[in-house]
């Protein structure tokens, strides 16, 4: 079952955002949520299968192995609500783990119906859980589910794939304190996070050889031709992936090969780029263990247990409401 998006303003805010990111005064920038039209979720999928790009499954790994471990350490009856589901593949381990426990409900909430579909028909045939989506923002889903608890049930949240990495880290913890807002004591939130590692293994994963990194960045633009008229020239914009070393992330930008204007009749603009002037449209995070305990600690969780993969630096994280 889908509960779809509420009202359908979303082309407004999209235009808005556009707007507003396109004309700052310093570097233009882009909110990596809008990669994930139809298109962009569907080479999203393909990233995860790259060999550059170790995070997914990574994650999966350490879910397929530990998901027994992480469900007993967890308080039942549970709802589990998921922010993100993407494709809800790597969350079929979590599941039925569950499913050997108890009935449990499974609510996916993610901004992209295509996903919600896609996770839909991943996990339908799982026994014992029943899955209602919500088209929403993470944050208002968690609170649409949050109000129908039933007594004595508990939530546990999963935010996996280390999207809490794309925001910054003031707003990361922000975000973890907001859903931690939305608790109760007792609930619970597996926080899966990518960890530091070389450089080179990192641009390698964000700037793959066959070029479906540099084609989910350029989407952007050829959803702002689709969804807003423009007329940005796909050919004239490429791919950058750098390294902040300040701010121990990775960015991905959009970078304009020549001096150009571009019009966004929807969003009621026409910008002017310079020759090698960049659109940022992402920024990935990575963090030590220790860190992630101090973040979830500033957001009133306490760190239950960290379980981390051998292979590609990555850590599940189990975090308790105190
Ligand atoms: C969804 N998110 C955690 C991915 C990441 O690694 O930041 C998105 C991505 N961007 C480029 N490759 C993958």
């Amino acid at each position: 079952m889908l509960v779809p998006a509420i009202a359908s303003n979303t082309n407004y805010e999209f235009a808005a955002d556009v707007r507003g990111g396109l004309t700052l005064r310093g570097q233009k920038e882009l909110p990596s949520k809008y990669l994930y039209d139809e298109v962009g979720s569907a080479l999203f999928e393909v990233i995860c299968h790259l060999p550059e790009y170790g995070l997914t499954r990574a994650d999966e790994r350490l879910l397929r192995r530990y998901a027994d471990e992480i469900v007993d350490r967890v308080a039942g009856p549970v709802a589990v609500a998921e922010l993100g589901s993407g494709s809800g593949k790597k969350t079929r381990w979590v599941l039925e783990a569950l499913s050997r426990r108890q009935p449990t409900s499974y609510y996916p909430i993610e901004i992209s119906r295509s996903a919600l579909r896609m996770c839909e028909r991943e996990l339908g045939d799982i026994d014992s859980i029943s899955i209602v989506g919500f088209e929403r923002e993470y944050l208002d889903g968690l609170r649409e589910i949050a109000a129908h608890r039933q007594p004595g049930q508990h939530f546990f949240v999963l935010f996996l794939g280390s999207t809490i990495g794309n925001f910054d880290r003031p707003c990361g913890v922000k975000f973890l304190a907001s859903v931690r807002a939305i608790l109760s004591p007792g609930d619970s939130l597996l926080l899966g996070t990518d960890l530091e590692k070389p450089a080179a293994q990192l641009l390698r994963a964000y700037d793959d050889e066959l070029g479906v990194t540099a084609a989910f960045n350029l989407n952007l633009l050829s959803r702002i031709n689709r969804e807003l008229d423009a007329n940005f020239d796909l050919r004239q914009f490429t791919h950058v992936a750098k390294m902040n070393y300040w701010a121990r992330s990775i960015e991905m930008h959009l970078q304009s090969k020549r001096r150009q204007r571009v019009s966004i009749p929807a969003a009621g603009i026409s910008i002017e780029f310079n020759e090698g002037e960049t659109i940022w449209t992402e920024s990935s995070h990575k963090y030590s263990t220790g860190e992630v305990c101090r973040m979830a600690a500033a957001a009133g969780f306490r760190c239950e247990s960290q379980w981390i993969d051998d292979e590609w630096p990555f850590a599940e994280n189990l975090l308790i409401t105190e």
